[in-house]
């Protein structure tokens, strides 16, 4: 829980400390410098025990630095079995007003993540964080505190979908969820059976997903909040339920993270999920092709050829390259039944992507600079890292089929961009955006402190700024 009360008297207490900071008692700034993420925990008499958390030096501090330094900070308290305490935020009020508010709550929020996974062992209690320190209206700075729970809650959201191991998340189940989830806010959710998919031509979708007994699933919701404008963008994720590579058969090492082929998808509703919360103006329709790749005596194999919603015909080349296929339908139909104007898709897609950029940073490629120019603006504010990658037609030509339209792989080189630009081929000249976040969102160890062990809610802050940024309340505090 998190509490703004600047009267509560609390045993412990966060503050945190710039390294050019030169009021610190002698006794203390001996031993501790202000170092980024150095910290020491201070007991002096009658005194309330003191968490100095360091920040670095000032010219290298950033809002992503708080979030970071703030996770840093409660996690230490569940290092000391502390359950409440007070976090000083004066100084990240002086240094970036109201804007630092959500980037303190989402530090408290994350940092305290942990999947409630299944042990039959009792899990840590609730902590209570009281935010001390501000001088201005404590109404609008709880307002803003719970635009930032709202946040948080998306990304949290996110990251327990892709913790849920996939026997217990078929596409019917992670439907089924999304659709609780999202029933205490204002967006329509419709889920679509294996018969719809197959009714409207989703044959691309379709043969993937056949491959299960489980059977797939097109969930649809529907955030429509800017009635006045007419342009409605598509979020689309890929919500491969588990991807055990089909008839071209993952290895046993390769297989330990197919449960979180979702993560595409799991962002999508943490984002509209955020998005309605926040009551954001904007109109947003996130699609989740859900589905198993697996075996059975009818599944696709190298060498077939498929069609899809699109009219195009495809050559399967490998039915590990599934990730594609189920997002080609799922962007024909933004198009065609959603009439999206706009199209981001998001999903675990590529390993090449994890060779070239690593778990730090995702990969994008976009056919509109402008609307790439507003993507960057939002995950500049969100402190996530995307890499933009190029687009020509020596690319465009290793995915041209002799015998269909398109295959679904091209040689072993630049897999990243010849599986965005397959989906391209599929968006009929809408800007879009494509991120890969095959790399980013499953990190074991975890990179930052506000990451844990497993999913780590890759997308969900930056598409939800897209739209949210726009609307920035410019309030002082
Ligand atoms: N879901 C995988 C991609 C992936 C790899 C996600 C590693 C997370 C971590 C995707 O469906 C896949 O298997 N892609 C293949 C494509 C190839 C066969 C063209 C890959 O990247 O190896
Ligand atoms: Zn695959
Ligand atoms: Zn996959």
């Amino acid at each position: 829980m998190i509490y703004v009360d600047n009267s509560k008297k609390c045993d412990f207490n966060i503050v945190f400390i710039l390294k050019e900071e030169d009021n610190l008692p002698s006794h203390i700034s001996s031993i501790f410098r202000g170092e980024y993420l150095e910290s020491i925990p201070v007991i002096s008499g009658k005194d309330i025990p003191v968490l100095y958390v360091g920040l670095g030096e000032e010219v290298k501090f950033t809002i992503t630095r708080i979030k970071e330094a703030v996770a840093f900070g409660i996690k230490q308290l569940k290092k000391y079995k502390i359950t409440s305490a007070s976090l000083d935020i004066s100084m990240f009020l002086d240094k970036c007003g109201a804007e630092c508010i959500s980037e303190i709550v989402l530090g408290i929020k994350l940092g305290l993540y942990e999947f409630k996974g299944y042990s039959t062992s009792k899990s840590s209690g609730e902590c209570h964080v009281y935010l001390q320190g501000y001088s201005g209206d404590e109404v609008k700075l709880t307002h803003e505190v719970n635009h930032g729970i709202n946040l948080a809650q998306g990304v949290i959201l996110a990251r327990d979908l892709v913790n849920t191991p996939a026997n217990m998340l078929t596409p019917h189940i992670m439907a089924e969820k999304i659709r609780e989830l999202l029933k205490e806010v204002n967006v329509q959710v419709e889920v679509y059976d294996e018969k719809y998919i197959m009714d409207t031509g989703m044959e691309a979708f379709h043969t993937v997903g056949r491959s299960s007994g489980n059977p797939p699933r097109l969930i649809v919701m529907r955030y429509l909040n800017d009635p006045l404008s007419g342009e409605i963008t598509a979020l689309v994720g890929k919500g491969v339920t588990c991807d055990t590579g089909g008839y071209c058969l993952k290895s046993s090492n390769s297989m330990a993270g197919i449960k979180g082929d979702m993560g595409g998808g799991a962002a999508v509703a943490g984002a509209v999920y955020a998005l309605a919360k926040n009551n954001i103006k904007a109109n947003v329709v996130g699609i989740i092709p859900a589905c198993e790749n697996r075996i059975a005596n009818d599944s696709y194999i190298p060498g077939d050829v498929i069609g899809s919603m699109s009219g195009k015909t495809i050559e399967i080349l490998n039915t590990d390259a599934e990730g594609r296929l189920i997002l080609a339908d799922a962007v024909t139909y933004a198009i065609k039944k959603e009439n999206a104007s706009k199209i981001i898709d998001i999903a675990t897609l590529t390993g090449s992507v994890v060779n070239a950029l690593g778990f730090s940073t995702a990969g994008l490629l976009t056919n509109n600079d402008k609307f790439f120019c507003d993507f960057k603006n939002a995950y500049k504010k969100s402190g996530e890292l995307y890499w933009r990658l190029p687009i020509n037609d020596e690319y465009r030509n290793m995915i041209k089929s002799t015998i269909a339209d398109v295959k679904n792989m091209g040689k072993s080189h630049c897999g990243t961009i010849t599986a965005a630009l397959f989906i391209e081929s599929f968006v009929e000249d809408r800007p879009w955006i494509h991120l890969d976040i095959a790399g980013t969102a499953w990190v074991e160890p975890p990179l930052y402190e506000y990451q844990s062990p497993g999913a780590t809610g890759a997308g969900v802050t930056s598409m939800y700024y897209l739209f949210a940024e726009k609307q920035e309340r410019k309030i002082s505090l």
